[in-house]
Order: C-alpha cells, then structure tokens, then sequence
C-alpha cells in the first residue's frame, strides 16, 4: 500500500444499533421538532406488520405521517418525482427512508430532489454532476429492513432512466441520513431467498472493499471484520434465522457499505447490466458471479487472498480456497452456480459485456478489466 497523495477517509454516522432501535424513531423526531415526515418504503413493506407499527406509533406521538410506496423494484426516475410531488403536496418537514436498498435510494434520491429541480439526472455523479449539489437538504433518517445494501450509510442513490433503464448515481455527502435506526427485528422475518440474495451482496462489498486500488487501511479493516461475521452468520441467517444471526448480517451489511467508500470492483460491474437489461435483483446478481470475480482478482493479489482466506478459517490460505467457499456457501443459501440459471443466455452476452465495460464499479478493481474480460468471465459464468 502506497499512500502516493492526500486522501480523504469519513465515517460520519450516528447509528443506533440493535433490537428495538426503530422504536426511538417517533421521539427523536419530536426531539428535532420534526412533525411531518415523509415515509419512503416500497409496496411490500408498506404492509408488513413492523412497517404498520412503526407508522402507528408515530401517529400516537401527533407526529403526522405520510407514506409514499409507489416504487419500482429497480427504482426510476419517476418514483423520485412522484415522491417529491408527495412531499410538496403534502407539506412535509423530513424524510424517513424504510426498507430495503431500492426505498431507501429513492428517500435519498427525493431528499436531493426537495430543493434540486433540475433535471434529477444533471446531478448525475458520473458526469460531475455532484457540483450542483449546493442547497440544503430535508433532515434524513434511515432504517434498513434488509441485510445487504448498507444504503442506510450510503451517501449515493441508484436510480435507473425509465427508458433506457440505464443507472445513474446521485451522489453527495448531503444525502448521507443524519442518523441510521439499525434493528435486526424488522428482518426477521425476510423470506429466506431474499435473505441469501442481499446477504451475498453485503459480502460482495465487503470482499471487493477490501480488494479495491485505495489505499484505505481503516476500510479494510472494516471489510474483514465484516467478511468474518457474514462467514458466522450468512448460513444460518438463511436457514435457521436467530436473532444473533440476522444482527450480524445487519452490521455485517452497514459495514460493507461503510468500507466501500474505497471503491468496489469487477463483480459489481458484472451484476449491474443484469439488473439493467433483466431486472434482476442486485444481490442475486453479484451472489452469481462473485466466485468468477474473485478468481479474475487472485492472480498478483495472492497476499490478500490469503487473509481473506484467513478471516474465513479456511484450511488452504489461497485465492483457490476462497473461490471455492464462495461456490460452496452459494450451494448452502440456495443460490446457483451459473448466470443460464437466472435468465442470462447466450445472446445476452454482447450487450452484458458492453454495459459491464461502461459500468462505474470496475475501474476501482485491484486490476484492470477489458471488455474482453467481461465477455470471457460471462461465458464462464453461463
Ligand atoms: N445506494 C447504494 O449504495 C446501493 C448499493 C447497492 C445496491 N443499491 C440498490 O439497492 C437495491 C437493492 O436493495 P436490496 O437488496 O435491499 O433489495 P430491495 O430493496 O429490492 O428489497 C428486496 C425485496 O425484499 C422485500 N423486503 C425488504 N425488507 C423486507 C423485510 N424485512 N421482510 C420481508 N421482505 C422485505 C422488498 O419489498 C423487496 O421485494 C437496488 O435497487 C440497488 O441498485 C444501492
Ligand atoms: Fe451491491
């Protein structure tokens, strides 16, 4: 690690974490004199039982509360604007972001748009767009009800183009929540697939943090230690869930999130094009391709690796070892080995290398990756 400039590290969050935390909601806000959030969730959680809850006990505080959930899986440009309309309409004076990465990115995406009415995508981060980020923001509080994301500590929201389904970066340390309800209970009760597709996600930041260029060695730090609590607790958060389990999955997932400020990788832009052209989850994305990617990356990066393999107990301290783990904890979470089993076939491939090469995730990879690259690790994968 070479420290060949000035670097900016920030870990500004206040997080509350642990069984319970989401009850504080209702009296931190009266705490900020906050009355009237807007609620940011997706059509499934707005009716979960602990969503009800949590919007019933703030109604008992006189805290007036407005839902907005008329968001897409992969969210667009027109949930954003929808949900600011909601703000407008409705006279808000905050925004509560509940739910998995998809809500909490369209919170994050609305709190720009309150006092940002430029075309949302000239804020676009991959174009300089941040620069435009200069007005202030809604107070934003966040609470995740999935384990794999880390939106909650996030400071970018990914919101795709209706059309072209193309993703965009909305990014700024404005958009960063002015605190996180971190509560285990709420994911609880998340079906075991979903579970195993965010859980691997969490895991993919983590190991690419830890692998990506910057040198960064408080993230990577951070990453192992949230590689090792995903390797605790990944399996039985999906199979046999307890509450110790889904708490470490919970951290595990923040933490990701917390060390990809370093940067992310290969596999990362593997997975987004898949989600663009089929819509497939995130999380499944990257739980399919992370062993193809990771053994891209073992070839110069073999001292890595070897902690990698380390943190994970393997008897073989190699890139091979790890590899292997990662195919096998696929097997024990129900997820597949090959992108044919998700959708992906043979004249997808072009195009998914076209997209992958264009993607915003790679160029921080410990090594560089051409198109070629991409296109040979999907027909690898398929
Ligand atoms: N901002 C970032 O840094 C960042 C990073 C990675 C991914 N993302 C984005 O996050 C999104 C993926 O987020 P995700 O993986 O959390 O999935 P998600 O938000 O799409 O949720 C997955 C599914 O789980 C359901 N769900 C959520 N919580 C539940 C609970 N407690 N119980 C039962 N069901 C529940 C949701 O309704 C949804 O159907 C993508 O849109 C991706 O682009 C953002
Ligand atoms: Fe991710």
């Amino acid at each position: 690690m070479t420290f060949d400039k000035i670097y900016q590290y920030n870990f500004p969050t206040t997080i509350r974490f642990g069984s319970g935390a989401s009850n504080e909601l209702g009296d931190y806000l009266l705490k900020n004199n906050l009355s009237r959030p807007l609620v940011v969730t997706d059509p499934t959680v707005a009716q979960l039982d602990f969503f009800k809850r949590i919007t019933e006990d703030l109604k008992k505080k006189n805290i007036a509360v407005e839902t907005f959930s008329d968001i897409h899986k992969n969210p667009v440009k027109s949930d954003v604007y929808k949900g600011t309309d909601v703000y407008d309409n409705t006279d808000r004076d905050c925004i509560v972001g509940i739910g998995g990465g998809a809500a909490l990115d369209v919170a994050r995406a609305i709190v720009l748009r309150v006092n940002h009415r430029e075309d949302l995508f000239k804020y676009d981060d991959l174009i300089g767009g941040d620069v435009y980020v200069t007005e202030e923001v809604p107070h934003f509080i966040t609470i995740p009800t999935t384990a794999g994301t880390g939106s909650e500590v996030g400071r970018s929201a990914i919101i795709s183009d209706d059309d072209t389904h193309q993703k965009k970066i909305l990014f700024s340390p404005k958009l960063l929540a002015k605190i996180v309800f971190a509560d285990p209970l709420l994911t609880m009760g998340m079906p075991s697939a979903i579970t195993a597709a965010t859980g691997m996600d969490a895991l993919t930041h983590n190991m690419e943090a830890y692998l990506a260029k910057m040198p960064h060695p408080l993230c990577e730090g951070i990453a192992l230690e949230g590689i090792s609590l995903i390797h605790q607790s990944l399996e039985t958060a999906v199979n046999n869930p307890d509450i110790e389990s889904k708490s470490k999955m919970l951290i595990a997932s923040l933490m990701g999130a917390i060390a990809f400020q370093k940067g992310l990788g290969v596999v990362h832009s593997l997975a987004h094009p898949l989600s663009s052209l089929l819509d497939t989850h995130h999380g499944l994305a990257n739980a399919v391709n992370i062993p193809y990617g990771m053994e891209f990356n073992i070839e110069g990066f073999e001292h890595k690796f070897k902690r990698i393999a380390d943190v994970l107990d393997l008897k073989e301290q190699s890139g091979k070892a790890v590899v292997e783990y990662l195919f096998n904890l696929n097997s024990k979470v129900n997820i597949p080995h090959k992108l044919s089993d998700i959708g992906v076939k043979e004249e997808h491939i072009e195009i998914l290398s076209d997209l992958a090469i264009a993607d915003f995730a790679h160029p921080n990879n410990p090594k560089p990756v051409s198109r070629e690259d991409f296109k040979m690790l999907y027909e690898r994968a398929l």
